[in-house]
């Protein structure tokens, strides 16, 4: 049958969009119904596996601090998504111990995601309570001071506008925290 479509323009477009369409559906359409564990917030129950719970949605703070993050255009650089590749397990890792992979219920109240495809910068899926607000103001106010060769630009609009400040730092504090993984958990915000 598809021998034909090498003969007949018409018979071509309709196969490439039947296909087309098999292909979205099954990726896009099909999953969430098979596994309804995307769609719903991530849930711990194992009490050896960090405070039991149900992630919460963002709080008023954090959401200012998210739009900030979209505004500065943070994901031009940086992607939020450990990928189930060992190299990103070891680098959205703290002290030896590697990063879980990023799983959709982490994701649940992202709206838009910021999952990102650029890594110009590291990837801050995990980056929430590794360091502290100080760290996080030199870091903004200038890079280069905490991380020489750094290409990440300074934001000093930021780093002196302290409800901004505050309220990107609070939202960056919460990335990667629905699973408790770090050894010596976080710091105090
Ligand atoms: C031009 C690209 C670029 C942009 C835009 C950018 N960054 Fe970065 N960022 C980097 C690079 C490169 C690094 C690694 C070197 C460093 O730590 O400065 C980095 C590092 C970081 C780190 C430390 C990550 C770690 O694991 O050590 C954080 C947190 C961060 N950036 C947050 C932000 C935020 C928030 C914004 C938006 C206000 C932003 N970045 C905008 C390139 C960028």
């Amino acid at each position: 049958m598809f021998g034909k479509t090498d003969v007949s323009a018409p018979l071509f477009v309709v196969a490439a969009l039947v296909c087309f369409l098999i292909g979205g559906l099954m990726t896009t359409v099909v999953p969430p119904l098979v596994d309804a564990s995307w769609s719903r917030p991530f849930k711990n129950d194992d009490p050896s596996k960090g405070p039991t719970g149900v992630l919460r949605p963002y709080t008023e703070i954090e959401l200012k601090g998210r739009a900030i993050y979209v505004r500065e255009g943070c994901w031009y650089c940086h992607t939020q998504q450990t990928r189930t590749i060992l190299a990103d397990t070891v680098r959205s890792g703290w002290r030896g111990v590697n990063a879980p992979i990023s799983t959709p219920d982490e994701f649940v109240y992202d709206s838009p995601h910021l999952f990102g495809t650029k890594r110009t910068g590291p990837d801050l899926s995990h980056v929430g309570g590794k360091y502290d607000v100080q760290w996080h103001r030199t870091h903004f106010r200038n890079p280069r001071d905490l991380v020489p060769g750094s290409v990440m630009p300074p934001f000093p609009w930021i780093a002196n506008n302290e409800p901004e400040f505050q309220a990107l730092v609070a939202y960056i504090q919460t990335l990667g925290r629905a699973k408790d993984w770090r050894p010596d958990h976080d710091y105090e915000q």
